[in-house]
């Protein structure tokens, strides 16, 4: 009978082969070959490559974290103690104070490393998602070490918390006054683009079909690239902006374009044109970036894309509150269309650019009212997911979303939660990198337009990529780079969702 207790039942102590004359170890069994863990083991933790956290010095995240977030925060808690110090009545003076002091927490939480604690449950819609998210993937994470995407987005999160279960302040937006003020200060390329387009498009007088189409793809071409370095003006980065270097981010004229084509290091501009010369009254949607002067050429551009015809339904989708600084929420959505039409912000325009921003923000009004313009925020795009998980996550949007001819994704956060924000190889093609939106049945054709402001970098010729960082090693966030990247999707496969 074997006795469990004798010495001799104990298991042998470690063996060591030595196992040199055997045949070397290899790696990639099971890959695919496309990314280095296979799609249906992606998560949030475990993004297809390999993530940026924070604690990586070598990236655009450890700044962030460390430096920007801070900063931005303190920023913040100015433009709060700006507004108490207008209040009079004490209740809402007492409110507010208090949410001075979740702010104080929250910068202490990200200045002592704090781990990521649950969303308090202010009875907003998006509890679930981030709580769940938070259980299933980050418990015991702290800022830096979880992945820099969603540690950024929870500290906007966190942000609004700080309001969410005030009494009074429930929709305070720390940085509505930044964004209104920059707008104000981008006079010069605002007129630019009113006095060009406040006159409905038309062709050449007899202009024969062919015509019609060349002028139309010329338009597109430059448009496209209005729309683009609009989203150099990031607040989140230029928080100290002069109105020279305002100026400079913002000229539209075709010189500048030209000379700015070049540094679109991705560019399906060409195989975007054949697929939009090819709607007729179509439906486009943009997924928002930013409040402002981004918005406007947002804007410009859809108005243009109404009135040659290409699409009679525009959906724009913002976010529900504040968020990366900058970003559109309903609030800078209505200011900036009631300011073209009723405002003073530009005290030096001259009467007929005055004229000109009125006119187009009337007629922006009116495509709102008869239902060509719709603005939306679902609650999905102030959440820490990427959109790798739009069809798990908000099988509603994505549904949405498939009903649409393009959707463009504007800006840096956009790109980043596109491509899981992780370190892909940067020659890896666009659709590869979006994996569900580009392979799910029924994802619609989706286009980035980024300047590129943090390190992920796909699209890209390796050599490009490699060549760059050795001569300019600040490229992946100087804003001075850019791609346009085109996913032709599945559209008109029906839609299905894992049970
Ligand atoms: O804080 C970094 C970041 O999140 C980057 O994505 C980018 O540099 C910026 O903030 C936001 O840029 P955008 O407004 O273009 O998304
Ligand atoms: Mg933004």
């Amino acid at each position: 009978m074997a006795d469990r207790s004798h010495p001799s039942a104990k298991p042998a102590a470690r063996t060591v082969l030595n196992l040199g004359n055997l045949p070397p170890k290899r790696q990639g069994f099971g890959a695919n070959g496309l990314y280095p863990r296979t799609p249906s083991r992606v998560d949030p933790n475990n993004p297809p490559w390999p993530a940026y956290r924070g604690y990586h010095e070598y990236s655009f995240a450890h700044e962030t974290m460390g430096k920007r977030l801070p900063t931005i925060l303190g920023k913040a808690v100015d433009d709060v103690v700006k507004t108490l110090n207008e209040q009079y009545e004490e209740e809402k003076i007492v409110d507010l104070s208090q949410c001075i002091e979740r702010m104080q927490q929250l910068m202490s939480d990200l200045n002592n490393n704090a781990k990521l604690r649950p969303i308090v449950d202010d009875g907003e819609g998006d509890i679930p998602l981030w709580n769940k998210e938070i259980a299933k993937f980050f418990r015991g994470k702290d800022f830096m070490n979880a992945p820099w995407l969603f540690a950024e987005a929870y500290k906007y999160r966190r942000l609004h918390e700080c309001f969410s279960i005030s009494k009074y302040w429930k929709d305070y937006d720390v940085f509505f006054r930044q964004k209104c003020d920059t707008f104000s200060r981008s006079g010069t390329a605002v007129f630019e683009l009113s006095t060009r387009f406040a006159i409905p498009f038309s062709y050449e007088p007899n202009a024969t079909e062919a015509e019609k189409l060349k002028a139309r793809e010329l338009v597109f071409h430059e448009l496209t690239q209005v729309c683009l370095w609009g989203n150099a003006t990031d607040l989140s980065l230029l928080i100290n902006m002069t109105e020279e270097d305002i100026k400079n981010l913002q000229s539209t004229g075709g010189e500048h374009l030209a000379a700015t084509e070049k540094n679109i290091l991705g560019n399906h501009l060409n195989r975007m044109w054949k697929l939009v010369s090819s709607m007729k009254n179509g439906r486009i949607d943009f997924v928002l970036d930013n409040a402002g002067f981004e918005l406007y050429c947002d804007c410009v551009y859809a108005d243009w894309l109404v009135q040659a015809g290409i699409a009679s339904e525009i959906h724009f989708h913002g976010k529900r509150f504040a968020w990366f600084v900058s970003d559109v929420t309903r609030k800078d959505w209505d200011w900036l269309l009631n300011s073209m039409v009723y405002g003073s912000l530009f005290p030096h325009g001259t009467d007929a650019e005055l004229a000109s921003l009125k006119q187009m923000g009337q007629r922006w009004k009116e495509y709102e009212k008869q239902g060509k313009w719709v603005y939306e925020q679902h609650p999905f795009w102030c959440t820490g997911y990427t959109f790798w998980s739009i069809s798990t996550e908000a099988p509603d949007l994505f549904l949405h979303l498939a009903g649409s001819d393009l959707v463009l994704f504007k800006g840096d956060l956009n790109h980043r939660k596109l491509t899981y924000d992780c370190q892909a190889p940067s020659q890896t093609p666009f659709d590869i990198a979006i994996g569900p939106l580009a392979s799910d049945d029924g994802a619609p054709p989706v286009a980035s337009l980024r300047t590129i402001k943090s390190d992920v970098v796909v699209g890209v010729p390796q050599e490009v990529a490699d060549r760059l960082d050795s001569e300019e090693p600040g490229w992946r966030i100087s804003g001075k780079y850019a791609v346009v990247l085109l996913s032709d999707g599945l559209k008109g496969l029906p839609v299905k969702f894992d049970k």
